[in-house]
């Protein structure tokens, strides 16, 4: 399975991101992951519209908003229009979960429910159908730098077997705590788009560290 790797910008250098950019775009990094909270929703504000306009029109790497926000369907045109590619929203938010994964593919985008490390895989499983990805969390969403929680590895297993049940192909992302050492376990239960932030930027060579993410695991 071809395995993507998608880079969190929390943990570039916000000073220069547009160099930052430059990086990940001759390293090999398939997607940027911006990640959006509102201090709300998670204890930790970061950006938002007008920084993700500015990232769009640097570059045409694929935009990977992931959004930790109370009401996410309030503003999935306003993102959409900034410049996504792809809007992740979680089932915990307040927002309706159908209404706000049609809000996002009416914009021609693709759509992605995220859970976190408490919310059991099968709350998310009705809405594979509908979903070009699920998110499963591998930290508490909020901060960049955490440690990997290995018992959301049975979660990923869970949303994999299901998508080859409905004979889909419906990407599995996880997010949180992904390096080196945890990256085989996690492709492993069928993950196949790692989100990595500061292994990646603290990492010497971010293209070595990236081909070693995306190495196929042959089970
Ligand atoms: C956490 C964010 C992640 C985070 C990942 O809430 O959703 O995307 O930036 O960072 P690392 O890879 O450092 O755990
Ligand atoms: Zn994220």
């Amino acid at each position: 399975m071809q395995n993507l790797v998608s880079a969190s910008v929390l943990s570039a250098d916000m000073l220069n991101l547009e160099s930052e950019i430059r990086r990940l775009e001759n390293s090999g990094i398939d997607m940027l992951h911006f990640d959006v909270m509102d201090g709300v929703f998670v204890d930790n504000i970061t950006y938002g519209l007008p920084i993700l306009e500015r990232v769009r029109s640097t570059t045409k790497m694929f935009l990977d908003v992931h959004l930790m926000i109370t009401d996410p369907r309030r503003y999935i045109e306003k993102f959409a229009a900034a410049g996504a590619d792809l809007i992740s929203f979680h089932l915990e938010s307040q927002s309706d979960t159908a209404d706000t994964i049609k809000a996002i593919k009416s914009c021609g985008i693709k759509a992605a429910v995220a859970i976190k490390p408490a919310t059991p895989a099968e709350e998310v499983l009705r809405y594979i159908p509908d979903l070009d990805m699920v998110l499963v969390m591998t930290v508490e969403p909020g901060f960049g730098g955490q440690s990997f929680i290995a018992e959301t590895t049975d979660k990923v297993r869970a949303v994999r077997n299901k998508i080859t049940e409905l004979g889909l192909d419906t990407l599995v992302q996880v997010d949180g705590g992904i390096n080196d050492k945890t990256a085989p376990i996690v492709k492993k239960a069928g993950a196949n788009v790692l989100v990595s932030g500061s292994y990646l930027f603290n990492s010497k060579d971010m293209a070595v560290s990236a081909a070693g993410l995306k190495e196929e695991i042959i089970c």
